[in-house]
């Protein structure tokens, strides 16, 4: 029988996102593919700069300002199309589908305005309720969020709000809406170590409870293994390895990975390798403006080889590992896939 395969919550498909200035064009985004399925985090991993924010938010319209911006490939909610769409339309389904917590939360909330009538403004935008509804959802979202004392915190500002607090605030304002997808860019990075834990907790049991899908954008490898189900790696704007949490992070196959994961001496030491030696990747990722055709990390990866700089690495599948493990380099598929055969024919 042919089994039908489900559609995502959300897909890109082939979408590249080129950004222009006065000074410089860049390709931010080269050839990507995710999918988010409901109630599952994707993690999106990588250095500064490789494109984490501008791929996930640029196909919902939000770019940075003043930049130029040519955005080519799909990406659809639901089933919907989103990119094409006139601004008015695209803000709508974006309104409807999605809940943002930017990377600079502070700028997304107006300091002059107490915190709960901005939260209560929004749900009478995007929910279409009264202004009373709209006080009475904010007061339960401030709740919902783990704010004590919800009522007396619905009149502060934002300036009177320690950052834990506030980093709430952020996700109670992007759970308005009742969104399918969070969208969370890096969202602890300004927090302490105790309010982060914290933070994490939050968004886990939102993920949990509410079957909402979010998509993690961090740097942070220890915050994927504690939260992601899927997992995409991204350098100088490509995938470099895709796959569940699991395969990832503790079968890691391309040479980027396994330099970022290299650096995390707690999964070092689970996969037995020895957590004081050497670790990291050296040297720094390349000017996006002036690429060369082949794979964008060669000048920093221990295994590449002449044809490495010529060709674009494709997005391969493992075939002996879960079949949802991709990864763009061939050296490195190749030599775990002998490595693999290796062992099979000891055994
Ligand atoms: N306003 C802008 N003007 C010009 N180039 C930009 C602008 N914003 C982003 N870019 C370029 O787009 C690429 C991707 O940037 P993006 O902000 O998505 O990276 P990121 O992975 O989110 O980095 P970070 O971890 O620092 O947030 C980078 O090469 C960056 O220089
Ligand atoms: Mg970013």
């Amino acid at each position: 029988m042919n089994k039908l395969k489900k559609e995502p919550l959300f897909k890109v498909k082939d979408l590249v996102i080129d950004l222009y200035t006065e000074q410089v064009s860049v390709r931010a985004v080269d050839s990507v593919n995710l999918e988010v399925n409901a109630g599952e985090i994707l993690a999106v991993v990588g250095e500064s700069g490789s494109g984490k924010t501008v791929m996930t938010l640029g196909p919902l319209g939000l770019l940075p300002e003043g930049v130029s911006v040519d955005i080519r490939g799909q990406s659809q909610c639901s089933g919907q199309d989103l990119l094409n769409k006139p601004a008015r339309e695209l803000a709508k389904l974006r309104g409807e589908n999605f809940g943002i917590i930017f990377q600079d939360p502070i700028s997304a909330l107006n300091p002059m305005k107490k915190v709960g009538p901005q939260l209560a403004s929004q749900a009478v935008r995007l929910r279409g309720v009264s202004k009373q509804q709209g006080k009475e959802i904010a007061i339960e979202l401030l709740q919902r969020t783990g704010i004590p004392d919800p009522e007396d915190r619905y009149n502060r500002y934002p300036h009177e709000m320690s950052g834990g607090m506030l980093q709430r605030v952020m996700i109670a304002l992007a759970l308005v809406g009742n969104p399918k997808i969070l969208i969370a860019d890096e969202p602890i990075t300004a927090l302490d170590a105790t309010v982060q834990a914290q933070i994490l907790e939050l968004l886990k049991d939102i993920q949990c409870r509410e079957n909402i899908a979010i998509i993690l954008i961090t740097h942070d490898i220890s915050v994927v293994a504690q939260m992601a189900d899927q997992v995409a790696v991204l350098y100088a704007g490509r995938i470099a390895e895709y796959g569940t949490m699991e395969d990832v992070l503790t079968r890691p196959v391309h040479p980027y990975t396994k330099g970022l994961l290299s650096s995390v001496p707690d999964l070092r030491s689970k996969r037995g390798e020895n957590a004081s030696g050497p670790a990291g990747i050296t040297g720094s990722p390349p000017d996006q403006s002036s690429l060369l055709p082949g794979c964008r990390f060669v000048e920093r990866c221990p295994v590449a080889q002449t044809f490495c700089s010529k060709f674009r690495p494709p997005l391969e599948v493992l075939p002996h590992l879960s079949q949802r493990h991709f990864v763009a380099c061939p050296v490195a598929v190749e030599s775990t896939i002998e490595q693999m055969e290796g062992e099979a024919y000891e055994q």
